[in-house]
């Protein structure tokens, strides 16, 4: 029994000195001297396959996806609100004017989202302009992950909009705020100059 006893603790503690390496520890065996070995090139984390290019990359094949991804909630618009005063105003302005405080300080001015040419781009345009930069603006691909990115455009369309709104469109109440309110065909009033001034 006792000689048993003996056989089986000497067998675990073989196992617990078997060979190994502490991390990151010189290695005589591989010819880098590097025990702790590089990834197999094109290893994906478990869950960061991200494989569905229209979300990911705004793209399906290689035209920018006309339509934000993910469902449009008002979640959506109010984070895309958040990130949009954080990391979009300050040179595009809280309206999307482009005369924001950094412009006024000197920097290059942004064209105003409002214009026609901007207005006629497609969902995926801002996503590719955030995700890759565009000209003299650097992106934004690491300050604003994808879910982010898109919240943001969806934000963007939403000032775009805000130009445009029909007043037949809007809810009575709403109606009832707006100088000369009564239902019309034409663009509504905005109180802060009409939309052609903009462009
Ligand atoms: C530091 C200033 C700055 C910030 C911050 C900034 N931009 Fe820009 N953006 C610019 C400038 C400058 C241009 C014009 C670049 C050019 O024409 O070379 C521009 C251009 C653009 C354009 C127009 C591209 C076109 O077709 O003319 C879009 C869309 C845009 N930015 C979106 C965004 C969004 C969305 C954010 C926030 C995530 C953002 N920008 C943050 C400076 C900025």
């Amino acid at each position: 029994m006792a000689l048993a006893g003996f056989a089986a603790a000497g067998c675990r503690q073989d196992m617990h000195q078997a060979a190994r390496y502490d991390p990151l520890e010189r290695s005589d065996f591989y010819a880098d001297q590097r025990s702790s070995r590089p990834l197999v090139e094109g290893t994906v984390a478990r869950g960061f396959l991200r494989d569905d290019a229209r979300f990911y990359a705004g793209k399906d094949g290689a035209t920018l996806v006309s339509d934000i991804p993910t469902p449009v909630t008002k979640e959506l618009l109010v984070r895309g609100q958040d990130r949009f005063d954080v990391y979009c105003s300050p040179c595009h302005g809280r309206t999307g004017e482009g005369n924001g405080m950094i412009v006024q300080r000197g920097l290059k001015q942004p064209p105003s989202f409002h214009t026609e040419r901007l207005r006629a781009q497609v969902d995926g345009y801002y996503y590719d302009v955030m995700t890759n930069g565009f000209g003299a603006m650097q992106d934004y691909s690491a300050q604003l992950p994808p879910q982010d990115r898109w919240a943001v455009v969806a934000y963007v369309r939403a000032l775009q909009y805000s130009r445009r709104v029909n007043v037949a469109d809007l809810r009575e109440a709403e109606r009832a705020t707006i100088d000369g309110g009564q239902a019309g065909t034409a663009p509504a009033p905005a109180t802060h100059g009409g939309p052609a001034t903009h462009e």
